[in-house]
């Protein structure tokens, strides 16, 4: 459930005319519902509720400094992947006790930032990354709490560039490995070792993958107690899929993903953490455009809008659906045409939808993307020198800019002509 509805036949952002928004802010632009936000962070508070527990948001989803204030406000923990985004969720107020750091790649000055400015933990992921850790943790004199990340060789079921948990792909250590990396980390002087962490990939919606993923996880916490191993935490990674809406595919709900994880993990006495992104800003947000040209093509009619890959890249990269609805609805019984959906980028990749049915539309009509506010925004870039576009927050009958819309001169005087030009 969302709060982007029709109320007399226009689209609303719980109690704002999109429209009006549009007006004010001008098209291109993301715009993100605070109810839906938070409804949605409640709804995996709630699931865990059987324990002791954090949800910490994965910030790569959505990074926007008042999305994480009022996550963070209302008890989320954060899940970054880069000193960015660890400066970002400081900035947004959120204590370091309440961050964990993810990724295989962590620098030692992004260790160091963590170290110094407070961590709840980091998820390891390699031997080599451990020895690094343990190194900046004694020179700075502090100890670092770490899960380390367990690939556990499940098969997530989801796209191919989004399945992290096959031995194949690039995240933690193998499974069999563990005990040795445990017996490792438990000797060096600089680490902590309090839990395990593992994640499966994305967009995932089936528990059976969870499920086997949790069920190695479990026993390998039985095991390592065996060995001497304090473990008190898991982190289960994030993951859980949204609804899309485009066909009868019903992804499990948070509650259900609680109860599996009650049910496979809720007795080891471990607090539980996990990392979800996508489901807590996916549907939150929507993408707001304006078609410019209605094109015919030979044998199809091209809607050509102001928003195109550069400003969510999902449809071309990974082929991503997303439902797209006019911001006027289409009265009942209305035709529908088939329209190729794309935007002004020189390349035939720009391409939101083929065939999409919508109903009649015209230059100068509102469109709106939906499940656009996770991976939408944070991976846009200005490929064709178009700006980056802005982004807005409703909450109840007000809304705010969150991000301005940079101008021309500002996108072009952040490049410099080296004096002998
Ligand atoms: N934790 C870790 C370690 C992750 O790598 C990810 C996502 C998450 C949590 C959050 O997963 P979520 O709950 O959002 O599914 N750009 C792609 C998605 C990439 C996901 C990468 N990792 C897309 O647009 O579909």
């Amino acid at each position: 459930m969302d709060h982007f509805l029709y109320r007399d036949g226009e689209l609303f952002a719980e109690d704002v005319s999109v429209a009006e928004i549009a007006a004010t802010v001008g098209t291109p632009f993301y715009l993100y519902s605070s109810a839906t936000l938070l409804r949605h962070f409640k709804l995996f508070d709630d699931a865990l509720s059987f324990g002791e527990h954090l949800v910490c948001f994965a910030m790569k989803s959505n990074s926007n400094q008042a999305v994480l204030k009022l996550l963070g406000d209302a008890g989320a923990g954060m899940d970054v992947v880069s000193g960015g985004e660890y400066a970002r969720a400081r900035a947004a107020g959120v204590s370091g006790d309440k961050i964990v750091f993810s990724g295989v790649g962590k620098t030692r000055q992004e260790m160091t930032d963590a170290l110094t400015g407070g961590i709840r933990q980091f998820n390891v992921e390699s031997e080599p990354e451990m020895i690094a850790l343990n190194d900046v943790a004694l020179s700075l004199g502090v100890t670092a709490p770490i899960a380390i990340r367990v690939n556990p060789d499940v098969d997530a079921k989801t796209h191919e560039k989004i399945a992290t948990g096959k031995s194949e792909n690039k995240f933690g250590i193998p499974i069999s490995r563990a005990s040795e990396v445990y017996a490792m980390a438990a000797a060096m002087k600089g680490l902590d070792v309090v839990g395990i962490d593992v994640h499966i990939g994305s967009q995932l919606v089936e528990l059976e993958p969870f499920e086997e993923a949790y069920k190695k996880v479990r026993a390998l916490t039985e095991q390592l107690r065996a060995e001497g191993h304090n473990i008190r935490r898991l982190d289960l990674g994030g993951g859980l899929g949204i609804p899309y809406m485009r066909s009868n595919e019903a992804p499990p709900l948070p509650v259900e993903y609680g109860q599996l994880i009650e049910r496979t993990l809720g007795d080891l006495g471990c607090e539980i953490e996990i990392e979800p992104g996508r489901l807590i800003s996916g549907n939150a947000g929507l993408m707001v455009s304006k078609v410019i040209y209605v094109k015919s093509g030979e044998d199809r009619e091209f809607l050509i809008i102001d928003g195109a890959m550069n400003d969510l890249v999902r449809p071309s990269m990974y082929g991503a659906h997303h439902d797209i609805i006019p911001l006027i609805e289409p009265t009942a019984g209305v035709e529908q045409t088939p329209y190729d959906i794309v935007g002004p980028v020189c390349e035939s990749g720009d391409t939101f939808a083929k065939g999409r049915q919508m109903p009649p539309l015209k230059p100068d009509d509102l469109i709106a993307f939906r499940s656009a506010g996770a991976y939408g925004a944070v991976m846009a870039s200005e490929y064709n020198s178009r700006p980056l576009i802005p982004e807005v927050l409703v909450q109840g009958d007000q809304f705010a800019v969150i991000r301005q819309r940079p101008s021309f001169e500002e996108m072009i005087n952040r490049d410099t002509i080296p004096a002998w030009l």
